[in-house]
């Protein structure tokens, strides 16, 4: 690079090292030949809000977050979009002419994969989420503002379960069930989407539905993405069922943020292989 300006984004959390988010919006900049550049910082929890002062002081043009500060970096931006004060989460920080706005790309980014990678109707959906912790937060919120027919949250904790499905019963038709309901409720779901890390690894041989709960009108979802496909999402592609990883989540949430930065439409397809390549070389 010569000595010209070079915009920084980059990503706050702690721990960092094991992020995929530089390599992937480092390769999409290279390849648009868009003079930016993405670094991880590990964000100490006590420094949270000296790092989004240096934000401003530095010109930054946006960083993402990431755990544990998505909720703390809230206390400390200009303002917050629509879906990130519901989600009750920033996952993106964007520097609009010194205003620092916090957005929650999770949720839309996860919609934006589903939806491409499997064709499937919104408004037709009856949705099972499995987990109530933040990513469930983030998906719940997205597909209730985006219209699906109706949600079920299921969850270990059946008061979070409760607690998420009043969020987001404005929207549409919203109900908790405990675990022990899950055979019933999925009879009649056409969407299942598993938030938690049941299955992930090393415990790869778990799942959180029983195999013979799945049927074929179902489109079962998992977010964990290491393993690619976890038993659960095996299972469901024996019972006929169609199939979607949690990979695209992370490429699509990055995606959304590349394009508020950049204002370029991102390289998908290769933001998309550069994160397949760095799992694979994570598992060798
Ligand atoms: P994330 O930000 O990834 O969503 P989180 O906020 O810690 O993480 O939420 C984790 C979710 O996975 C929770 O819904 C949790 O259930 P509880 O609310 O009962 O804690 C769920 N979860 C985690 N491990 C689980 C397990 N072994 N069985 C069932 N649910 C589990």
């Amino acid at each position: 690079m010569k000595n010209e300006m070079v915009y920084m984004t980059g990503l706050f959390g702690h721990p960092v090292e094991h992020s995929m988010s530089p390599l992937m919006h480092n390769r999409a900049f290279h390849h648009l030949q868009l003079p930016y550049y993405y670094a991880a910082f590990d964000v100490h929890p006590e420094r949270v809000a000296e790092a989004v002062h240096a934000v401003r002081a530095l010109g930054f043009r946006g960083v993402n977050v990431t755990i544990p500060h998505k909720i703390e970096v809230m206390s400390y931006l200009d303002e917050l979009d629509e879906e990130a004060r519901l989600i009750g989460a920033v996952n993106v920080i964007n520097n609009e002419n010194g205003r620092l706005i916090g957005y929650n790309t999770d949720g839309a980014g996860y919609v934006e994969s589903l939806t491409r990678e499997t064709g499937l109707s919104l408004s037709e959906q009856h949705a099972v989420i499995v987990g109530a912790g933040g990513a469930a937060r983030a998906i719940a919120v997205s597909l209730a503002r985006k219209g699906v027919q109706s949600m079920t949250i299921v969850n270990r904790t059946t008061p979070k379960a409760e607690e998420l499905a009043g969020l987001i019963s404005p929207f549409i038709h919203a109900t908790a069930a405990p675990m022990e309901r899950m055979a019933e409720v999925l009879q009649d779901g056409t969407l299942l989407i598993n938030t938690t890390s049941v299955g992930m690894t090393p415990h790869e041989d778990q799942s959180p539905v029983v195999r013979e709960w799945l049927h074929e009108r179902l489109v079962v979802s998992d977010l964990v993405y290491n393993p690619q496909e976890t038993r659960l999402l095996r299972e469901a592609k024996q019972q006929g069922c169609i199939i979607h990883s949690g990979v695209g989540m992370l490429v699509h949430q990055g995606a959304l943020a590349f394009e508020m930065w950049t204002g370029v439409p991102a390289p998908v397809e290769l933001m998309y292989q550069t994160v397949l390549e760095g799992l694979k070389k994570k598992n060798e």
